[in-house]
Formats: structure tokens, C-alpha cells, sequence
């Protein structure tokens, strides 16, 4: 029996040894250690022994199923680590791989076009203004010098939601509100971006929605120079230093005398092209001294009080700094269009 015993833990353990996997090491303890197994057989026998033998083969069958559980053991704790390591081997993360970029976006030119307009004013030191799109026929046309029935309505005609109700045409009644608020003392000087809204047939350069940036400067001794020495700053900070401006005699009610005011093209140089119609200028706002009616309307005297006040597109702003063609690229959201402006 002593034998038998230790011929079945060299076969056990022999097969412990060479167990690649943990399922054949589990058919190891099945086969040796299990009910059915030879050492329980063994034992079985055990009635045929002397009194003096059973203990010693009892602790030898004991001592030779130890044996073998501590080494099916030990091979698993093996087996597992090396299963831990080759996954760690497999699956390991290459750092130094480069990252995937997250696609950022951008802000909409338009936006940027008003920031750096913005930016362009308070550097000269205006403040920022805004004022209501639904606004009331008080504030964008009557108090502008434009009383009902005035032909110069003809020139902006808009959505209305009721007789005095509707959406403005222009950031200019915005003028009239700051004015009311600053209560006759100057100086004013502010600008208002703002969306705008007029009944027009949508083109490549018209949109029955878009947006202006108005200006008024109010204040003692203002002075038709002192708009073009403001606007010529604008035009060469905003399109470059080698930009002129010139002023054509116009008509806005509010405004007397009133201008369009031109700036020389950027594409030739002013020599003439296709882009400013061979002109060499093209157009991009309208300005004027403030009517004497407009500034006595919102309070101020105009015997003390004097001002200027210009409105410029932002679209057509925008169109001439980066060479767009149609305005409608500004309001479908392509972002192959809108892309393109990541770095502005
Ligand atoms: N509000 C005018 C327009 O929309 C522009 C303008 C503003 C003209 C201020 C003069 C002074 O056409």
C-alpha cells in the first residue's frame, strides 16, 4: 500500500507539473482527490491492515493528498499570474500614441465681426447700448423725424404686428432711447449691435433679416469732422491702414446733413474693379449729423448739444473683410462656410 500510495502522488504531481491550463489541473483533483479517486480506494482497504499499520498508512494517504492539494494550488496561484500577464502584455495602452483632436467650433463670423467692432469703439471710448427688436413706431420712426405718413417710410417698410407694433427696421431708435435715458446731459457716446428686420427680397446681398451697429456721439461743440476722424479710424483699424474714406452728401430724416460713406476698395487698391464696380470705393454706412428735431424729441437742446450718428451692416462688414460673396452663406449654417473662420 505504501507503494501504491507513493506511485499515485509522483503520477499526481507529474501531472500537476505539466498542466498548461486551469481546467486540466481540475481534472487532476477530480481524478486523485475526488470520492471515486484511487488514494479514497486506498483508504477503503484500510480494514485489511494491522492495527499498527493502519495509522501510519492513514497519515501517509493524508500526508500524500496534502502533497498533491498544496501543488494543484501553488500551479493555479502560477497559472492565473501568468494569464494576469499575458492580458497585461496584450492589452497595454501606447502612450505615446497622439491624441484623437475634439472638433471644436467656432464663433460665427458675424459674431466676430461685432466683437472686434466692439472692441474697435470702447478703445474710443464709447460704451455699448442694446435695444429691443420688437419695438414700437414711436421709437423707429417717429422720434427718428419720420411721422406717420412720412414718404421716407417707403424706404423701410417691415413686419408690423400692429399699427404701432412692429420689428425694427434700424438700430437707430436705439439713438432716441439712450438719449431719453441720459435726460438731457451728455456726453453720449455709445454703440448698439443689433438684428434688423425688412420687408425685401432675399439675394446675394439682401436678407429681410440682418444686422447693423449703430453710433451716436452727443455732446458740446461735435463737429461734422470729428465723424470723419471717427469713421476713418474705424476704417483703417477694421480693413487696414492703407484704407481711405470718402463721404457722399445722402438723406436720412434723423440726420442733417446726412452721408454715405465710402471706403476705398481693398481688392485694387482703389484703381478700379470688378468687385467695387470700377469705382475703386464701395459703400458700407450711413451717418450724418443728428437732426436738431431728433435731439429736442429725446431732450437734449440742441442750442447746447450737438452729435453725430452713423449705422453700418455688419453683414456687408463682414462680407468685405473676408471676401464672401453671398449673405445667405451667413444664415445656413454650413459648416464647411462657417469653418473656415476658426482663426479669426
Ligand atoms: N439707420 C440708417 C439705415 O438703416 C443708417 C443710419 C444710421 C444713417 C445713423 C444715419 C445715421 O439706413
Amino acid at each position: 500500500m505504501r507503494e501504491r500510495l507513493e506511485e499515485l502522488r509522483d503520477e499526481a504531481l507529474a501531472k500537476v507539473a505539466t498542466a498548461e491550463d486551469v481546467k486540466a489541473l481540475q481534472e487532476v483533483r477530480v481524478a486523485y482527490l475526488g470520492k471515486k479517486g484511487p488514494i479514497t480506494e486506498v483508504l477503503r482497504g484500510m480494514g485489511k491492515l494491522s492495527a499498527e499499520e493502519r495509522p501510519i498508512i492513514g497519515q501517509m494517504a493524508n500526508d500524500v493528498r496534502d502533497a498533491i492539494k498544496v501543488e494543484i494550488e501553488a500551479k493555479e496561484t502560477k497559472l492565473e499570474e501568468a494569464a494576469v500577464e499575458k492580458q497585461l502584455a496584450t492589452e497595454s495602452i501606447d502612450v505615446t500614441l497622439p491624441g484623437r483632436p475634439v472638433s471644436r467650433g467656432s464663433r460665427h463670423p458675424l459674431t466676430a465681426v461685432i466683437e472686434e467692432v466692439e472692441d474697435i469703439f470702447l478703445g474710443l471710448g464709447f460704451t455699448v447700448e442694446e435695444g429691443p427688436e420688437v419695438e414700437t413706431d414711436y421709437y423707429n420712426f417717429e422720434a427718428l423725424n419720420l411721422p406717420k405718413d412720412h414718404p421716407a417710410r417707403d424706404m423701410q417698410d417691415t413686419f408690423y404686428f400692429t399699427e404701432e407694433l412692429l420689428l425694427r427696421t434700424q438700430t437707430s431708435p436705439v439713438q432716441a432711447r439712450t438719449m431719453e435715458k441720459y435726460k438731457g446731459q451728455g456726453p453720449v457716446k455709445i454703440i448698439c449691435p443689433g438684428k434688423v428686420f425688412r420687408r425685401d427680397d432675399d439675394d446675394a446681398t439682401h436678407s429681410h433679416q440682418f444686422m447693423q451697429i449703430e453710433g451716436l456721439l452727443v455732446d458740446h461743440h461735435v463737429r461734422m469732422s470729428d465723424l470723419k476722424g471717427v469713421l476713418e479710424t474705424f476704417a483703417k483699424r477694421f480693413f487696414g491702414e492703407d484704407r481711405q474714406i470718402r463721404l457722399r452728401p445722402s438723406f436720412f430724416p434723423f440726420t442733417e446733413p446726412s452721408v454715405e460713406v465710402d471706403v476705398s476698395c481693398g481688392i485694387c487698391g482703389g484703381k478700379g474693379c470688378r468687385i467695387c464696380k470700377q469705382t475703386g470705393w464701395i459703400e458700407v454706412l450711413g451717418a450724418g449729423m443728428v437732426h436738431p428735431r431728433v435731439l429736442e424729441m429725446s431732450g437734449f437742446d440742441p442750442k447746447v448739444y450737438s452729435g453725430f450718428a452713423f449705422g453700418m451692416g455688419v453683414e456687408r462688414l463682414a462680407m468685405l473683410k473676408y471676401d464672401i460673396d453671398d449673405i445667405r452663406h451667413f444664415y445656413t449654417n454650413d459648416v464647411r462656410f462657417l469653418a473656415q473662420f476658426k482663426r479669426v
